[in-house]
This record gives structure tokens, C-alpha cells and sequence, in this order.
């Protein structure tokens, strides 16, 4: 039943979207009344097709004797969540079995969970990866079971299992974050200077890096040139990670830069988080240990539920927001083109009729055994601004009677 309501929003959100004019996921449907996300899709037969449970991919022959092995790294952060019920929800509208398992970010019962997963001939594995590193061993299993891998939002690497990676353009993610401080600082004709500190990701998950990567290559001529100053001193990839992606770890850590940096009343313009599990410690950090009265710029990913309200609260000033559900969308279709005994590459993208922006990679993702082929989602920023149209709009979030967001799926 939850299934079938979700699968109605999104689908009449999407059939809005397209009578908009424009993609759902990147340019949200400014001009589709809140109204018409209420109206019955029968209104709109030619968008209805675009509905994530009812995907344009043909279904995989005899899917019903095939079961999809889906594994997400935690259920502790909010996101995985998501992604784990909008791909169980996905692949199962197809006609397939599933089996979901979140492994409580240890790498070694991620390990042994695939393993479980291999043990019980799964036709395919959706994995996001705890450790990037850590599960070339029990890949190689797979691959020597015959069962193929897509690497899920986050790169495996050293391991020839993997066919295929889904994600969002990890780079862009960072980028749109350093040109949202850059611009709010208005950092071109600012006179400055102003003082930055940057929190970063787990360094073992891949994507991490290319954040970073994609808010400092913005910032970083503004950092040459004095015009933005990180009082810390903290400014390599290493000395701003956080374990795990964890909240309390980035907590932490900014309580004590916090502490030691600013206490004597120097003031904080921007924390620059890479995503919304660390800009909530970050933020809890600065209300709770910052001596300022200024409102501090942080950034974050994800639009997980309490940085809504964050947002909305004035607290949080910006998320990069990443539609999950697209991403499950993508990941089913991929994954029948491969069942189905294709070699999908970016033909898929128009076969498929996603009506969210979505690019085929052959260049930016190498995981040490060469380059693998990419569908790229494109990320989108959302501040109190926009929150409604970005998020509410296109079905994705609902919106109390407070302002508060509440994620849908
Ligand atoms: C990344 C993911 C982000 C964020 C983070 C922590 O790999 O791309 O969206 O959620 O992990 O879970």
C-alpha cells in the first residue's frame, strides 16, 4: 500500500515536473502548482510512464526466480535508509525478489554479509561500500559465482568484479558547495578577509575525496590570495576527515578547533561540511562552543531530516541534495539491461527515458583496474529558499504544517 502512494506522488510529481518543461530531479517544477501533485496521474498518460515502479527498461526475463542482493553500509545514517527501501521498492515492482542488508558500517560484517548474500545465488549485487578497499576478496567470489556487481553511489576499488558504478557527480557536489560560499561571501568583490574551516568525509569511502576535491578547487584562489583564511591551519584532506562520516566524531573535532582557535573572539564565517551527518556536529559544535553572533555559513549533502529542519531553523544554510530515488531508478534499469545479457552503456540513458539528468562516464571513475563506466547523477542545491519546489514539489519530501520536511519512502 506504502508503496503504491509513494509511487503515485513521485509519479504524478514527475508527470508535473515533465508538463513543467523540465527534468525532476535537476530543474525542480517551479511552475506545477502544489495542487497538481494531487491530481490523478491519469491526467498525464504520457509522463505516467516516467513513474520510477513502472520503469521503461524492459523487465528481465523470469525475474521472478531471481533475487537482487542489495547492501547498504548502515542504517545510522539517515540516506541509507532511503536508498536501501527506494531499491528494495524498485526492484521488486520489476518482479524481483530482494534481499536487504545494512551492515552497521563494520567492514568485516559487510564482508560476511556478502558473502550470506553469495551463499544464497543472488542473480545480482547492489553494494555500497563501507570500505572501499576491503572487499576485493569477496568480490572475487561473486564474480567467480557468476553474479554481477554494481558499485552503488560509492566506488569499489581493486576489484575486477564490478561491471558498472551509480552515482551523483561526486565532484559537482563539492563544487556547488565552495561556488555557494564563494557566492554568499560574494568572495569576488568582498574585501575580506574572511576565516573558513573545513570538515570533510570518511576516508575510506571514495566519494570523499571528490568533495573535498570540488570545494577546494573553488576556494582555493580566494585561500592563495588571502582572502579566505582557515584560522586552523587545517587545510589537507587528511587533517579535516571524519571517520565513518560519524556526528559525534565531527562534533569532536570542531569543538576543539572551536576551542582552540576562536575562544579569544575570532570569528567563524564559514564551516564548509561535506555532508549533513558531519554539518550536524559541526553546528551542534557552534551552538554549543562558539563564542560568536554571527550566522555561520555551513554547508552539507544529502537533505537528511534533521539538516531540513536545520535549514528551515536558520541554523544550516545549505544542503547538496542528491534524489535517491532516481538513483534506485537508474541502478534497476542498469541492473536488467545486465541480467538481460547487455552491455549497457550510454545508449541506456535514452532507451531508458529517465526524466532526470543523468550522464554516461567512461573517464572520471579508475578503481585501480581501470576505468569504470559511470551513470552520473546531477546533484542539486537546496537552501530555505527553494526547499519547497526542490523538495515538496517533485515528491520527494512532504511539508508539516510548521515548515519542517519530512522525507517520503
Ligand atoms: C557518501 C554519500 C553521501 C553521504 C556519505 C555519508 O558516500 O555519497 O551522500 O551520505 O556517504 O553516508
Amino acid at each position: 500500500m506504502r508503496k503504491r502512494i509513494l509511487s503515485a506522488i513521485v509519479s504524478t510529481a514527475m508527470a508535473a515536473s515533465l508538463l513543467a518543461g523540465c527534468g525532476g530531479a535537476a530543474a525542480p517544477a517551479a511552475e506545477a502548482p502544489a495542487a497538481e501533485s494531487k491530481a490523478p496521474a491519469a491526467e498525464a498518460p504520457a509522463a505516467e510512464s516516467k513513474a520510477p515502479a513502472e520503469s521503461a527498461a524492459p523487465a528481465a526475463a523470469d525475474a521472478g526466480d531471481k533475487t537482487i542482493g542489495i547492501a547498504m553500509p548502515t542504517n545510522s545514517l539517515e540516506r541509507w535508509n532511503r536508498d536501501g527501501s527506494f531499491l528494495k521498492e524498485q526492484f521488486e515492482s520489476a518482479g524481483f525478489k530482494t534481499e536487504l542488508v545494512f551492515s552497521n558500517n563494520e567492514i568485516d560484517q559487510q564482508v560476511s554479509d556478502l558473502e550470506n548474500l553469495i551463499a544464497d545465488n543472488v542473480s545480482l549485487l547492489v553494494v555500497a561500500a563501507i570500505d572501499g578497499e576491503s572487499l576485493s576478496t569477496v568480490l572475487k567470489d561473486a564474480k567467480d559465482a557468476g553474479i554481477p556487481v554494481i558499485s552503488y553511489d560509492r566506488l569499489i576499488m581493486n576489484t575486477d568484479a564490478i561491471s558498472y558504478y551509480v552515482s551523483f557527480d561526486n565532484y559537482t557536489v563539492g563544487k556547488l558547495q565552495g561556488e555557494f560560499v564563494r557566492d554568499a561571501l560574494d568572495l569576488d568583490n568582498a574585501e575580506g578577509p574572511f576565516n573558513i574551516e573545513f570538515t570533510a568525509g570518511d576516508p575510506a569511502d571514495n566519494n570523499a575525496g571528490f568533495f573535498f576535491n570540488g570545494a577546494v578547487d573553488v576556494l582555493q584562489p580566494y585561500i592563495d590570495s588571502g582572502k579566505l583564511v582557515v584560522p586552523s591551519g587545517q587545510t589537507s584532506f587528511e587533517q579535516v576527515a571524519t571517520q565513518q562520516w560519524d556526528t559525534q566524531n565531527a562534533l569532536d573535532r570542531f569543538q576543539n578547533i572551536l576551542g582552540s582557535y576562536y575562544s579569544d573572539g575570532t570569528k567563524l564565517d564559514v564551516a564548509l561540511c561535506s555532508n549533513d551527518s558531519t554539518a550536524l556536529g559541526v553546528a551542534q559544535a557552534i551552538q554549543s562552543d562558539y563564542a560568536g553572533d554571527n550566522k555561520v555559513i555551513i554547508t552539507g549533502q544529502d537533505g537528511d531530516e534533521a539538516n531540513l529542519a536545520n535549514i528551515v531553523d536558520g541554523i544550516q544554510t545549505m544542503s547538496v541534495y542528491k534524489a535517491v530515488a532516481n538513483e534506485a531508478v537508474a541502478t534497476l534499469d542498469l541492473g536488467v539491461a545486465i541480467l538481460n545479457g547487455e552491455t549497457p552503456d550510454a545508449g541506456l540513458i535514452d532507451a531508458a527515458g529517465w526524466d532526470f539528468e543523468c550522464a554516461y562516464d567512461t573517464s572520471s571513475y579508475d578503481n585501480g583496474t581501470g576505468i569504470i563506466p559511470s551513470y552520473l547523477l546531477v546533484p542539486t542545491v537546496v537552501t530555505k529558499d527553494n526547499l519547497k519546489e526542490a523538495l515538496v514539489d517533485p515528491g520527494y519530501y512532504t511539508m508539516d504544517d510548521k515548515g519542517y520536511l519530512h522525507p517520503v519512502g
